[in-house]
């Protein structure tokens, strides 16, 4: 499928997903969020994707968040709406890949991107990013996860003051507040992430997809997480890759995992 406001490529492994759109700091309009649904769903269906790198294209932003001038004279009715087919294209749709997806985030990551960043499954930072959550500035909160998701990262007291400041944060704080696990130069950045890809590579695609049904099912509402937990493991027992990995070990080899 040719994209207009992202690029998609394959490489070892690898899907890089950049959101291509410098000139506006990669906002998220419309059409980039429907492309990045049809990207991700792409390389999450794609047995040779092992790892979904999400960045933002330029030295200066990750995305900037929201394209405002999409949503400025929106009503109730189509401000409900932008947010519910937000979450249910993109931020919940990454969230709930079994594919590791992991953000580098290059550069701002303010609203719409930081939510982005968030609902990917760890996140990398260069030295120059800078995040945070300006909504209440422009006179709403944040709509695609933000109030969900920030304080599960950072802790209640942590996201009640980036939210309620709307202030940025660097990437040195949000290393510290846990909000990113790593932070590299910008030129690390991608060699660095797919370092982090080809360690997640030695291992089994169908275990670690399980693995991120889990830990997610811990976080949402009436699911009990230590259920699925059990549920997973007990379903990891039917898999090739299971008898490949023991094998493997009781081999003294290392395991060529198939995901199946
Ligand atoms: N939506 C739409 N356009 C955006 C955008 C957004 N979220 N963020 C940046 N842009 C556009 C700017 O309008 C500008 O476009 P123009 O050149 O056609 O005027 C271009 O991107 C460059 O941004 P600019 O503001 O000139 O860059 P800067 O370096 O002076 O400031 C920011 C960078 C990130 C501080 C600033 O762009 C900003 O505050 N953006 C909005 C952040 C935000 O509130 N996000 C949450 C949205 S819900």
């Amino acid at each position: 499928m040719d994209f207009n406001t992202i690029i998609s490529e394959f490489k070892n492994g690898i899907t890089t997903i950049t959101i291509n759109r410098p000139t506006k700091l990669n906002a998220l309009n419309k059409e980039t969020i429907k492309e990045l649904h049809y990207a991700f769903k792409a390389a999450d269906t794609d047995s040779k994707t092992r790892v979904i790198l999400v960045t933002g294209s330029g030295e200066k932003a990750f995305v900037a968040g929201a394209d405002i001038s999409e949503f400025s004279s929106f009503d109730v009715k189509e401000g409900l709406k932008l947010a519910a087919k937000g979450h249910k294209t993109l931020f919940d749709f990454v969230e709930n890949l079994s594919t590791p997806v992991i953000a580098a985030v290059n550069g701002f990551a303010l609203g719409g991107g930081l939510e982005l960043a968030m609902a990917c499954h760890f996140r990398v930072a260069s030295t120059n990013a800078k995040m945070g959550l300006p909504e209440v500035s422009l006179g709403v909160i944040p709509g695609y996860g933000g109030t969900q998701r920030l304080p599960q990262l950072v802790g209640k007291g942590r996201a009640m003051e980036m939210i309620m400041t709307a202030g940025m944060i660097t990437a040195d704080q949000a290393l510290d507040y846990g909000l990113v696990n790593h932070v590299v130069t910008q030129e690390e950045l991608i060699p660095f992430c797919e370092g982090i890809a080809k360690k997640i590579m030695n291992n089994s695609p169908k275990a670690i997809g399980e693995a991120i049904k889990s830990i997610n099912a811990g976080f949402k509402s009436g699911v009990n997480g230590y259920k699925k937990e059990i549920k997973g493991f007990g379903k990891c027992f039917g898999t090739e890759d299971f008898t490949e990995g023991t094998t493997a070990f009781l081999e003294k080899r290392k395991a060529n995992f198939t995901g199946n």
